[in-house]
Parts: C-alpha cells; sequence; structure tokens
C-alpha cells in the first residue's frame, strides 16, 4: 500500500531530493501535501506534478502567484502557520518529512506528532531548540522520528547491533576553509564558503559546514535522537565523506556506514525504513579512493563547533539561543555586510548575554529564538 507523505520544505535542496526518491518508486507513496516559504514557481511545478491535496506557501504575499499557476488543479491552497498546522493535521498523512530550513516549522512539528504521524528529520535546528520535548512528545505518542541527516542516519543504521554504546564518532568533511589560515578565513567571500567539497546543499547550512556550526548542530541533535551523553559523542574530520558516522561498542567493535555523498541515500532510507530499497546511486570505488583520511577537529579555527558543544553542554534554552544567533550571523555574512569570523563572535557575545532557563513549552523556545535573534542583528550592526 501506498505510504501517505507531506513534506515540509519540498522545494529545498532535501525536499527537491526526497520528491526524487518519491518519482523513482510511484507505486510506494502519495504526496498528500507539500509546503515552501516564497518559491511559487517550483512549488507549482510540483503540484503538477505530485497533484497533492493541499499546498501551503508560508509567505501569504506569494500564495495568489501559486494559486494562478496551478489552475484549474483541485488542490487546495494555504499559507502561513496555519496552513503548516492544516498539513500536520491531515488524518491520511503518515509520514511528514521535516525539511525545512529554521525553526518555522516546529510548530507543526509538534502537530504532527500529536495528530499520530512519524516524522522523517531533515530540519536539525527543530531537535537542536526543542530536542528534549521532542523526544518526549514523540515517546508519548508513540511515534518514530527517523533521522535524515547522513550522520545521523548513519548512526541509526549501526546502533542496531544489541550491546552497549560507547561512542558515537560524527564525521565531518571539514567543509571548504578546511586547510585555510585563520587570514584566509577572515577573507573568505560567500561564494567561496558556499563551495561545499563534497555535499551539495541549501545556503544556511553550506555556511555553517565551512564553519563547522553545522556539526555543532549535529551533536546536539545526535545526543537527543539517539539518548546520548555529550561525553558520548567525538567528532573527527574525515574530508572524503564516504565514512557517513561510527558506532564504537563496550567491546571495541566499531560500525561504520560509508557510502557516496548522495542525500538520496539517507532519505530514502528514512522514507522506507525499516526496509532498505534498491537506489541508482554511484558505486564507490574503495580501491580507487585508495585512502581514507581521519583527523581531530581543529577548535581554534573552528570556534563554532566549541560554541555548540557549550550550548548543548549548558542544555536548557542556551541551544535555542545558539541556533538563533548564528541565523542571524549567516545571514549577514551573506549578504556581505560581515566576514565570516565575525559569525563566532556574534554567537558568543549572545550566549555571553543570554540568561538561560529550563525548557518548558514551544512559547519559550519561541521568545529566546525572538531575543537571541534581536540581540545578534544589534550586536552584528556594531561590529
Ligand atoms: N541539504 C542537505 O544536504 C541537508 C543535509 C542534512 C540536513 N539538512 C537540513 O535540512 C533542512 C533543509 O536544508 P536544505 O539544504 O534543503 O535547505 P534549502 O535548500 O535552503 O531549502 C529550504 C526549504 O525551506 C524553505 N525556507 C527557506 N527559508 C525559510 C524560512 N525562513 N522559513 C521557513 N522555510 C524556509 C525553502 O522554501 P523556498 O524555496 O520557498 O524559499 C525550502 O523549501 C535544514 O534544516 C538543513 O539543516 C540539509
Amino acid at each position: 500500500m501506498a505510504k501517505e507523505i507531506a513534506i515540509l520544505g519540498s522545494t529545498g535542496s532535501i525536499g527537491r531530493q526526497t520528491l526524487a526518491v518519491v518519482a523513482a518508486h510511484p507505486e510506494q507513496f502519495r504526496v498528500v501535501a507539500l509546503a515552501a516559504y516564497n518559491n511559487a514557481e517550483v512549488l507549482a511545478a510540483q503540484v503538477r506534478q505530485f497533484k497533492p491535496k493541499l499546498a501551503v506557501l508560508l509567505n501569504p504575499e506569494r500564495a495568489g502567484d501559486l494559486a494562478a499557476r496551478i489552475a484549474p488543479l483541485s488542490t487546495q491552497v494555504m499559507t502561513g502557520e496555519k496552513g503548516l498546522l492544516a498539513i500536520a493535521r491531515l488524518p491520511e498523512v503518515k509520514l511528514v518529512v521535516a525539511a525545512m530550513v529554521g525553526i518555522r516549522s516546529l510548530a507543526a512539528i509538534f502537530a504532527a506528532l500529536d495528530a499520530g504521524k512519524d516524522i522523517a528529520l531533515a530540519n536539525k535546528e527543530a531537535m537542536v531548540v526543542a530536542g528534549e520535548l521532542l523526544m518526549e512528545r514523540a515517546r508519548k505518542r508513540g511515534r518514530q522520528i527517523i533521522p535524515v541527516d547522513s550522520e545521523h542516519s548513519a548512526i541509526f543504521q549501526c546502533l542496531r547491533q544489541g550491546g552497549r554504546v560507547e561512542k558515537v564518532i560524527i564525521t565531518a568533511s571539514g567543509g571548504p576553509l578546511r586547510n585555510m589560515t585563520p587570514a584566509q578565513m577572515a577573507a573568505v567571500t560567500p561564494q567561496q564558503a558556499l563551495n561545499h567539497p563534497t555535499w551539495s546543499m541549501g545556503p544556511k547550512i553550506s555556511i555553517d559546514s565551512a564553519t563547522l556550526m553545522n556539526k555543532g548542530l549535529e551533536v546536539i541533535e545526535a545526543k537527543h535522537l539517539f539518548a546520548l551523553d555529550y561525553d558520548q559523542i567525538e567528532v573527527l574530520i574525515h574530508p572524503q565523506s564516504v565514512v557517513h558516522s561510527l558506532v564504537r561498542y563496550s567491546d571495541g567493535a566499531l560500525f561504520a556506514q560509508l557510502g557516496p555523498a548522495d542525500m538520496r541515500i539517507p532519505i530514502q532510507y528514512a522514507l522506507s525504513w525499516p526496509e532498505r530499497w534498491d537506489l541508482d546511486s554511484q558505486v564507490l570505488d574503495l580501491a580507487a579512493l585508495g585512502h581514507l583520511d581521519f583527523d581531530y577537529p581543529d577548535l581554534e579555527r573552528f570556534p563554532c563547533l566549541a560554541l555548540a558543544w557549550r550550548a548543548g553542554r549548558a542544555g536548557g534554552t542556551y541551544p535555542a539561543a545558539l541556533n538563533a544567533a548564528d541565523e542571524v550571523a549567516v545571514q549577514y555574512f551573506l549578504q556581505g555586510k560581515l566576514p565570516l569570523t565575525a559569525i563566532s563572535r556574534i554567537v558568543a557575545e549572545v550566549l555571553e548575554e543570554h540568561q538561560p532557563g529550563k525548557v518548558h513549552n514551544l512559547e519559550q523556545i519561541l521568545a529566546v529564538d525572538a531575543w537571541a535573534r534581536q540581540r545578534a542583528a544589534a550586536i552584528a550592526e556594531h561590529i
């Protein structure tokens, strides 16, 4: 029977690849709803191809354009958070793919869990800011949160051996700045920083990969997804992006998941789990590769990784402040207003000022998010 799915963020890098997986297995899925932020043109093309029941554009100003583009199809068009919540509650949806950037879809993810849906989670920011609440909600409702991030998918797959887990080792390519000196990093342009050596991704995550903030967010994500202590998590630089992550058990046995840098693999696994299906991905030629390299991360040159570890360990509302400050700082860098090295400075100052609290509910997270954004912007304007 076809699995009924909804995709939040269908026009993005993950969203489009999710639809490519769906298109490769037309008998396995029915796309019930799609959502994006602004991109009426791409969303309209997706609506014409997959004929969902509901299509949502967060930006109300673009909804009219979407409706005009998809006429005379019967797909309903909605806008704003109301639209995302409507998707989350559609009775026929079984799995929601959370692939929007930022935390705009957080309420919809909670609503989907409450409505009895499983989540395929690409949107790591949701787990970073609300990990405990999300995992508790999923447990209470008996739902699954299946990771889409390649590292977390690898860990998810390696955690099926039984026995005591001693370490989870998250790999990082090191990004495009891996071998740069601090002076070179200070002068890097958005174009250079967006040019990831092994993965093709959206702009926010590409910059986070260049600063290694992305790896820090992944550490926090892994802590919650797999109920780990921070002492059980390690990060290693692995420039080839072939080993997607590893799990070491208490007898010394180390399990890794390897594969080409093709996000369709973890996306498809999140959709097909607990089954594994065929995919036309590139075959990895290990002999041609010859060697796989690993190194420790340099926390001096990549302070964002250290900041994320610190915010994660401190817990409470710190990760929400970190996430929001980073998002604002990345926008300043992408707009050419600040150097890349200002990102860690802004995040550090916001964390320094933050008055933390225990996370109780979504409203509190959104309030911290708003405060941290405002502070980050104010700091950025004065650098
Ligand atoms: N790309 C990857 O390989 C990868 C890997 C692991 C995890 N992830 C995670 O997956 C999520 C999506 O990443 P991506 O690379 O697919 O991003 P992306 O290509 O930038 O796409 C983002 C999606 O979110 C929407 N969006 C943009 N700005 C938004 C905003 N302010 N509020 C709400 N939605 C917004 C976009 O809609 P419009 O097109 O209409 O603007 C698009 O549908 C992120 O959380 C990222 O960390 C990505």
